[in-house]
């Protein structure tokens, strides 16, 4: 076998598709762009989604990629196989709508077994091919003599994720022979499927070639128009087949980082291969998921970052290791990775401090999971620890099972490892189900997909004349219609919905039809496709007055333009991580979510409002340039990472506070804008903030709504107008104060009224002592001290339960003759506690403690009863 490194085995990976005319497409950030519908990007063509629907046509239809994928679904076999991970690298090749079954099988066959790539031995390989799918079967053992007897034909080899493009698939293995086979089970492991380290699963071909709709049968599906090629081949596992490794943890990418860990233990790797491994999973994917946008938080995929975070944690205290340690290992990954990703050495100082921060806020937390673990030791007369209390501790708390174990058998309990099983797999197939239920793909339209006559969007125009060059109904082309449906200009002022700014709305009029743009959307081919409704029939070949909605666009550019003046003076204040992560503009507000992992604060929000006042008052020039892409960047245009752009790209800066790449259209200067607010600031999870926010006129509405409840506010209190409201209240709330101190005063004369009534109500206790015992209910505990006091001027042992919803309070007080006759007040005081579930004390004279459980209340008091001498 051939001596590769990791990084040789991406470049020869990347390099062969090159020479087989494929386009190079930079990995996607972990973090998806402009999808909602999926949590990670978790393979190479959920990057691609665009190109496989057909919404987009690539600038070339044959592309590889190598893509940074995040899976979470198989967390518990991280660490217990050789080659599970959570963050793991795809690489793919991928053909839309030009090569199919044919050359995918014969470029898989070429990468991995000509001497001239990767080289491995042929007759240790293994195929597995859907059962109908006689082509892919004839390909391996016709074009590539592969063996029959070593092709699996399984109905399980079909690929698809919900509705849309999906398709049988063919798989590559490769037997890495019978030492990883310890029951020298054999072929039989490949062959049914069986759990095993032997034969490993390399490259999965898929021919996406059918349109898929959830609950039918596959036989069902119809073939799609334009049919695609999308494989996926695991990196690490690979690296670890040409290494030689013994698992994918014993490659050039795991064993720094493993050899990092070793420094902190003296527990050796082969004696916890697992925590070993866990550790070293996690912490690429926290590297990996940070530097690409996500934040540590209570939901999503903050909360995804935290689980892999805790469980890496608890790993470390299996192994001894104390203290914040994971923040450590960070130079590790980077110096492994920084290759192929450079970027992520530009963000390490930001990763260490978020891990360390977060580290820090586990250590709390910790405390509260082995406090629930000790509570159910205590409370457990099995000696049993029950499968959900382990599963809310792995799943709350971050503690691996075999954790929860190792503490119990400290205390000689055992875990109910089946009923946590149980729990653990209904939590999986809640997120599987929701899984295949959002990341479907959109289905292709075959007419508009291949749609080619060019179009033009005029950007300075709001109106102008031009023909129909295309009509179509329900996806079909057709040359006339009447009502809804779609239309293509020769040019067209009307903008589609794109980098978040909304659709212009308008009419077209011509003497035969005329009626209203609702929506315009952008086809493949790069057109703008209308969707219209109309009265009369419409033509191909008709000449349209096209006019867009002025009123409508003017108030659109205005909120545009706001978005760019509100990310700039983001980062001015809040600092340069705040990275976009999403907008929408339309005319009558602006939405702007970015990355950041806290609340802005008010004083934050108002400098932010009057930075842009100010520079929406100084009149800046908005200047709209085209330029290559490399000239862009050099001027510190500000692009989104994830966005493919062309080599000419359109730069919009405003003044010098402003540069960013964006095909949007906006007001003319930033005097136009008139006047900027914040209308809110929330969390949309994950370490996403949102800001919702008014220009011009809907901002003057915002501003004029508030003044007008204030003045409201001034009219219901009566206010002459030279009060202000802040003295009103401090007046009100310190009429308040003095009515509370009155009312005190009043139940204070009542209790004293009573006071006599507890005195005569004393029981005489060993001869000549005095025992009062009061009932009190949800009293305060002030006025029940005083109260003691008062009645122990009367008698000698005064005992006070004040009996709250969910808890009671027990005050003591001792006279001297009592405490002479051996009398405390702690004893007592503690001796209550003890029986409500708490505990407390005090001195000899006066004691306090509480007790939680209410229902024993009547066992208390039989027991001060009890200990006083008389029986209830
Ligand atoms: N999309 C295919 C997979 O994820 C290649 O396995």
């Amino acid at each position: 076998m051939k001596n590769l490194s990791s990084s040789e085995i991406r470049n020869m990976f990347l390099d062969f598709f090159a020479s087989k005319q494929h386009m190079i497409e930079p990995g996607a950030p972990l973090v998806p762009v402009n999808d909602d519908t999926l949590l990670w990007i978790n393979s190479g063509v959920a990057a691609l989604k665009r190109y496989f629907d057909g919404s987009v046509k690539p600038a070339n239809p044959r592309i590889v990629n190598i893509q940074k994928s995040l899976r979470t679904n198989d967390i518990d076999n991280v660490g217990r196989t050789a080659r599970h991970h959570t963050f793991f690298e795809m690489m793919g090749n991928f053909s839309i709508g030009d090569y199919f079954k044919e050359e995918a099988i014969a470029f898989a066959y070429e990468f991995l077994f000509s001497p001239e790539w990767i080289g491995l031995d042929v007759n240790k390989a293994y195929f597995s091919v859907h059962t109908g799918d006689n082509d892919a079967y004839n390909f391996w053992v016709k074009n590539h003599n592969i063996d029959p007897s070593r092709i699996l034909r399984t109905d399980d080899n079909y690929w698809m994720i919900g509705n849309g493009p999906s398709g049988p698939n063919s798989e590559i293995f490769y037997d890495r022979g019978p030492a990883f086979d310890p029951e020298n089970i054999g072929e039989k492991l490949f062959f049914e499927d069986l759990e095993n380290d032997r034969y490993v699963e390399v490259w999965n071909v898929v021919f996406s070639q059918y349109d898929a709709v959830e609950g039918q049968p596959i036989s069902s599906f119809k073939e799609l128009p334009q049919k695609n090629i999308d494989t996926g081949m695991g990196f690490e596992r690979l690296v670890s087949i040409v290494q030689e490794a013994e698992t994918n943890f014993d490659t050039d990418l795991f064993k720094p980082i493993i050899d990092a860990i070793s420094k902190l233990t003296v527990v050796q790797y082969e004696d916890n291969v697992m925590a070993y491994r866990v550790i070293a999973d996690h912490i690429r994917s926290l590297v990996f998921t940070l530097a690409d946008g996500a934040l540590f938080s209570n939901e999503g995929r903050g909360y995804v970052l935290r689980r892999l975070l805790r469980r890496a944690v608890r790993f470390g205290k299996v192994l001894g290791i104390e203290g914040s340690f994971l923040n450590g290992l960070v130079d590790e990954v980077i110096a492994v990775m920084k290759d192929f990703y450079p970027y992520i050495s530009e963000r390490r100082d930001m990763i260490v401090e978020l891990i360390l921060s977060e580290e820090k806020r586990f250590a709390k937390t910790l405390a509260g999971g082995e406090k629930l673990l000790l509570d159910s030791i205590k409370a457990s007369e099995s000696h049993n620890i029950a499968g959900d209390v382990a599963f809310k501790l792995y799943d709350t708390y971050g503690f691996p099972v075999e954790l929860t174990q190792e503490i119990a058998a400290e205390y000689h309990f055992t875990v109910d490892l089946e009923g946590f099983n149980i729990a653990l797999e209904a939590q999986k197939e809640r997120a599987r189900s929701s899984r295949t239920k959002t990341e479907s793909m959109n289905s292709q339209q075959e007419e508009i997909m291949n749609f080619t006559v060019p179009s033009e969007f005029v950007y300075d125009a709001l109106s102008l004349e031009s023909t129909v060059v295309g009509l179509f109904v329900d996806g079909k082309r057709v040359d006339s219609f009447s009502g809804k449906g779609h239309v293509v200009f020769a040019q067209t002022p009307f903008y589609a919905e794109s980098g978040g700014q909304v659709a212009d709305t308008g009419t077209i009029n011509a003497a035969a039809a005329s009626g209203r743009v609702i929506d315009v959307q952008r086809i493949p081919g790069g057109q703008n496709l209308h969707l219209v409704e109309v009265e009369g029939a419409i033509e191909e070949g008709q000449t349209f007055m096209l006019s867009v909605d002025r009123q409508r666009r003017v108030l659109i550019r205005k909120n545009h333009s706001a978005v760019h003046l509100l990310q700039a003076a983001l980062k001015q204040i809040v600092g340069d991580h705040v990275k976009q992560a999403g907008s929408y503009v339309d005319d009558e507000y602006f939405r702007f979510d970015f990355s950041h992992f806290e609340r802005l604060n008010d004083a934050q929000q108002q400098e932010i409002e009057t930075l842009i006042n100010d520079w929406i008052a100084a009149s800046l020039p908005i200047v709209t340039e085209e330029k290559p892409l490399d000239e862009a960047k050099k001027m510190g245009a500000m692009a989104l990472f994830s966005e493919n752009y062309g080599d000419i790209v359109r730069v919009v800066s405003m003044g010098d506070v402003s540069i960013e790449l964006c095909g949007g259209i906006h007001a003319q200067g930033t005097g136009e804008i008139g006047l900027f607010t914040i209308v809110s600031e929330e969390s949309v999870g994950s370490g996403v903030r949102r800001i919702i926010g008014k220009t011009s006129k809907g901002a003057f509405e915002t501003l004029k709504a508030s003044e007008m409840a204030i003045a409201a506010i001034r009219d219901q209190l009566k206010l002459s107008p030279q009060k202000s409201i802040h003295d009103k209240i401090q007046e009100m709330s310190d009429e308040i104060k003095t009515l509370e101190q009155k009312f005190q005063e009043v139940m204070g004369d009542v209790l004293n009224a009573k006071t006599q009534d507890y005195v005569n109500a004393a029981h005489v206790i060993n001869d000549d002592l005095k025992f009062v015992w009061i009932d009190l209910e949800d009293q305060e505990t002030e006025m029940v001290k005083d109260l003691v006091e008062r009645v122990r001027n009367h008698v000698d042992v005064v005992f006070v339960a004040n009996a709250k919803a969910d808890s009671v309070t027990f005050v003591v007080g001792m006279s001297d003759a009592a405490i002479k006759n051996g009398y405390k007040a702690g004893d007592f005081a503690k001796a209550a506690a003890l029986v409500t579930g708490g505990n407390g004390g005090g001195r000899p004279n006066f004691a306090q403690a509480g007790g939680k459980d209410i229902t024993k209340l009547s066992t208390a008091k039989a027991e001060i009863f009890n200990k006083v001498g008389i029986n209830l």
